[in-house]
């Protein structure tokens, strides 16, 4: 991943996190994914009153992208107004599993400004095979 579009991707996750919906936990999470043919999906995090209804930024963006007909990421970008990293959640991992490969990017970023990336695989290294649902 070059630079520019991390850089890009990272922006528009800072751009979704401007929308969230998180009234109780007060806690701003912002994302944007990278669908195979270089579209972008932004999502953030909404929050409910039956708090358990709560849908993460990355399944909101990755929702937006499947709507659109898109089925392949390349890229999560995830950022909130934490000095640290903070990673997708185990249900978003699972969720990402569906439309990823070991080899999408995940780029981590923080408040100030601060990014990595990994790779799927070391944050998700061995996601359940269902082999009796196979895709059609
Ligand atoms: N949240 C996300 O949107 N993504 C994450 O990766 C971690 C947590 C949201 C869920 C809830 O609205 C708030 O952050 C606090 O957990």
């Amino acid at each position: 991943m070059n630079k520019k579009l991390r850089n890009e991707l990272i922006a528009r996750a800072n751009h979704a996190k401007e929308t969230s919906y998180s009234p109780y936990s007060q806690f701003r999470v912002g994302a944007a994914v990278l669908t195979d043919d270089g579209t972008i999906f932004e999502g953030c995090n909404v929050e409910n009153a039956s708090y358990g209804l709560a849908i993460c930024a990355e399944r909101n963006a990755i929702f937006q992208a499947a709507h659109a007909g898109k089925r392949k990421i390349t890229a999560v970008a995830v950022t909130s107004d934490e000095k640290t990293f903070i990673t997708p959640c185990g249900a978003c991992r699972q969720v990402i599993a569906e439309f990823a490969d070991g080899s999408t990017d995940i780029i981590l970023s923080t408040k100030e400004g601060k990014s990595k990336i990994v790779k799927f695989e070391k944050i998700f290294p061995t996601p359940p095979k269902l082999e009796k649902l196979k895709k059609k």
